[in-house]
């Protein structure tokens, strides 16, 4: 099918896509905005010190707290999203958003900024789980990987965005309060736009017939899906069967994640999350001008310009996932990712241990490698752009798409939260540990990366199933009996009469319970 036959399904993606950029921009605005002089007065630092001289523990509170929120906000989301809807919610949560946004705007003390950031990190965490749900249960099979890599794209586009307007209000606003309350603020309108345009937007079809409101669902499948009546009545009396066949077999409580066949894909939702976090990602994200200072771009503007290309190389290398993760498959996409991550960072540790001589600063008290030698620096500058656009196609999108696939209707938004939440936690584990690795282990700190991720590519080959082109309905078939991902000739035959015009779904009633 062509894009256009799928407009609909696309316009609606991209519009709740919005809540990525949300995510992705509040994540790094203020990594820029701890940097900016009338910020550090204001909240207790000494601008004219040094740029960056808040305590560590203010600063960390300030990025840490954010976190903590978007993990209470992920586990919040999976109810409401059953509850109130998938729409509504999406709503609710930008509505907080707003909130969150005004007040870290207008702080004028340390105590609001926090709270601010708390409920900041809340609506964060909801819409990163909301988002994706959302947006593969209005996709058709064949697409679904592209429309909620859409989400990532969006993420990777509110960083970018977000550094270049600091940049931009740093140096026009210089020394005002300007600088960093207007960065801020600009986040309302996206959050605004989202929170209104998305009621007009339809609900998740497969919320509505979760609901029992069939007819309704009908409508707007019949709407979003530009195909043959027979193949809109097809998709109906799949989703139809499976809420059937939960209503007789389910109780629908976080209990059943603790037995089979939710338990392993539980276990796999959540790893894949975690692991997502273990490539080291935000190692590098959020402190990516830390890095390339440490590789010989000393100067403040160029550290900050290199993030700048940073931010734009995530950007445009998530682009091929939305192109092919549907064609390729997330095996592929996360085992060549994960290849081509382990390689950049075991090349960035490895140089750095060869050429780099680790200093000590009286002043900060910091322990830092230099690296003297400029071809030894451009390869680590080189290596962290491959690192980030190795992730950018791979890791970055596939973790969430992989999530929203495998959990059954009655299901979905609670195993989504759960998956979300990991990956939240997760996050500020890593972010709270790195800077401490990079002091005590130094280079090392990325050769344990680098290792992880080797770990992951043979993980996901032993242990993920492919879900690309299978409907939501079929995933009791994707994860069959065994919990080795079975390659067998018998396996790839089911799998192959799946993608047939049929539905499978009488098939995977046989083993919802293996
Ligand atoms: C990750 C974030 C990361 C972002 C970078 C997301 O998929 O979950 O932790 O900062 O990608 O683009």
């Amino acid at each position: 099918m062509t894009a256009n036959k799928h407009f609909q399904v696309y316009l609606t993606g991209c519009f709740a896509a919005i809540g990525g950029l949300l995510f992705g921009y509040d994540t790094g605005v203020i990594s820029g905005v701890l940097t900016m002089s009338d910020f550090l007065l204001a909240f207790g630092g000494t601008a004219s010190v040094a740029r960056g001289s808040l305590t560590s523990t203010v600063s960390g509170s300030i990025v840490g707290i954010m976190l903590v929120g978007c993990f209470l906000g992920a586990l919040i989301a999976g109810p409401s999203g059953d509850r109130i809807s998938r729409k509504y919610s999406i709503v609710l949560f930008s509505v907080v958003f707003v909130i969150s946004a005004l007040l870290q705007t207008a702080s004028t003390n340390l105590f609001i900024l926090l709270l601010s950031r708390l409920v900041a990190g809340i609506s964060v965490g909801a819409l990163s789980m909301l988002v994706p749900v959302y947006q593969s249960e209005i996709a058709t099979k064949k697409i679904r990987g592209r429309l909620v890599s859409l989400q990532q794209w969006a993420i990777t586009i509110g960083i970018a965005v977000s550094f270049w307007i600091n940049y931009g209000t740093d140096i026009y606003y210089l020394g005002s309060s300007a600088a960093w309350r207007i960065p801020l603020a600009l986040q309302i309108v996206p959050a605004l736009i989202l929170a209104v345009g998305i009621l007009f937007f339809p609900f998740s079809p497969r919320w509505l017939m979760a609901q029992g409101r069939d007819d309704e669902a009908l409508l707007v499948l019949t709407k979003i899906r530009s195909t043959t009546a027979v193949n809109v009545l097809d998709e109906y009396n799949d989703i139809k069967n499976e809420i059937n066949l939960e209503r007789e077999e389910s109780v629908q409580s976080y209990s059943q994640f603790l037995y089979p066949p939710l338990r392993r894909r539980l276990c796999l939702g959540v790893s894949i999350q975690v692991l997502q976090q273990l490539t080291g990602i935000n190692s590098i994200m959020y402190y990516a001008p830390e890095i390339f200072k440490q590789a010989g771009l000393n100067d403040q503007r160029a550290s900050l310009l290199a993030t700048g290309i940073n931010g734009v190389v995530i950007v445009l290398a998530t682009i091929p996932a939305i192109l092919y993760i549907d064609k390729l498959g997330r095996r592929f996409v996360l085992i060549s990712g994960a290849c081509l991550m382990a390689l950049s960072m075991l090349i960035i540790g490895g140089t750095m241990g060869t050429h780099g001589s680790t200093h000590y600063n009286e002043t900060t008290g910091a322990v830092q490698v230099i690296i003297p030698n400029r071809t030894a620096s451009f390869v680590i500058i080189v290596f962290v752009y491959v690192f980030v656009a190795s992730f950018a196609y791979s890791w970055g999108p596939t973790a969430w798409v992989y999530c929203t696939e495998i959990f059954p209707l009655s299901m979905r938004s609670k195993g989504t939260s759960l998956t979300t939440a990991a990956n939240w936690v997760t996050n500020c584990i890593v972010s709270f540990l790195v800077p401490a690795m990079l002091e005590s282990l130094t280079y090392r700190t990325y050769l344990i990366f680098g290792f992880l991720c080797v770990a992951m590519g043979i993980i996901i080959y032993l242990f993920y199933p492919e879900t690309k082109g299978k409907s939501l309905e079929d995933m009791d078939l994707v994860f069959g009996r065994s919990i080795l991902v079975n390659n067998s000739s018998r396996t790839k035959k089911r799998m192959k009469s799946m993608n047939g015009k049929t539905s499978s779904h009488s098939q995977s009633n046989q083993i919802y319970y293996f």
